[in-house]
């Protein structure tokens, strides 16, 4: 039986190469959207039609909503390995930014991926070698002003990804974080091309990560020859800070 894994965010950039990825060396997958059902549904299909074999399925859900999460996680029957790639940030002074966008902020990228780990965790340990991996940011380790509060639960990721991995290390489950520098996806369309030029410039390898780039290290931890590393944060970065 092929190995199952939960993509949060498959709709994303990120989160579809990893989903092409994995789809590409056996995995099935459950492929999570948000507001966008299209690309996954893309996904869906073509995976459908490539690897007959694998199983395939599409499920919404909003991070910021915990009342639902039991629901989710019943739907789920075999789960080998979670990803934790969605989320936004928020750009602007600290001081300006509300409260409800620090509680958006905190439910998608840590409360609510807490809730589910603790409901997917008896899944994970009944799998030969569990795997979860947040994408993490380089922000979490050096932090960023104008997204203060975003590097604030990048942080938190790394944090609770160390602690928790030494609680489920003995049941084979590992916890990791792939924290990309740049990424060249939607999520950076803000910038415009004179500040994408200044951040080229900071970046030893002078360029950003493809979706791919950074999807490479999310599946390479989720093979079993990975199994002894865990409780990390991987800077994937181009050299650039951490
Ligand atoms: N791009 C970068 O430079 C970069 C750098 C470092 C870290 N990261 C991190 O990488 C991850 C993926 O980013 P990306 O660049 O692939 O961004 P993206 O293409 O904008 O994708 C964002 C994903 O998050 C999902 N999402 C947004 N709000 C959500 C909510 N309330 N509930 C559930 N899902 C929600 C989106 O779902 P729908 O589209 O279906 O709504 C989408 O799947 C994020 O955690 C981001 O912080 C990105």
């Amino acid at each position: 039986m092929s190995r199952s894994a939960l993509i949060i965010g498959a709709s994303g950039d990120i989160g579809q190469a990893v989903a092409r990825q994995l789809a590409a060396a056996g995995w099935s997958l459950y492929l999570h959207y948000f507001q966008h059902a299209l690309p996954v549904q893309k996904l869906q299909a073509d995976f459908i039609q490539q690897y007959p074999r694998q199983d395939f399925f599409a499920l919404a859900y909003d991070l910021t909503d915990e009342t639902q999460l039991d629901q989710i996680s019943d739907q789920l029957f075999q789960v080998d390995a979670v990803i934790f790639a969605a989320g936004t940030t928020t750009y602007g002074l600290f001081q300006e930014t509300t409260t409800v966008q620090l509680e958006r902020l905190w439910e998608m990228h840590v409360k609510t991926p807490m809730l589910l780990c603790q409901r997917l965790s008896a899944k994970l340990a009944r799998s030969d070698y569990g795997r979860i991996v947040f994408v993490g940011s380089v922000y979490g380790g050096s932090g960023s002003p104008l997204e203060v509060a975003y590097s604030t639960v990048k942080g938190a990721q790394s944090a609770f990804a160390n602690a928790y991995a030494r609680e489920v290390a003995s049941q084979g489950i590992t916890v990791n974080v792939v924290a990309p520098g740049a990424v060249d996806t939607k999520m950076n369309q803000l910038f415009d091309a004179t500040a994408k030029t200044q951040l080229r410039s900071e970046i030893p390898l002078s360029r950003l990560a493809t979706p791919d780039e950074v999807a490479y290290w999310i599946q390479a931890l989720l093979k079993k020859d990975a199994g002894y590393l865990t409780g990390q944060t991987l800077y994937v970065t181009g050299g650039w800070r951490k």
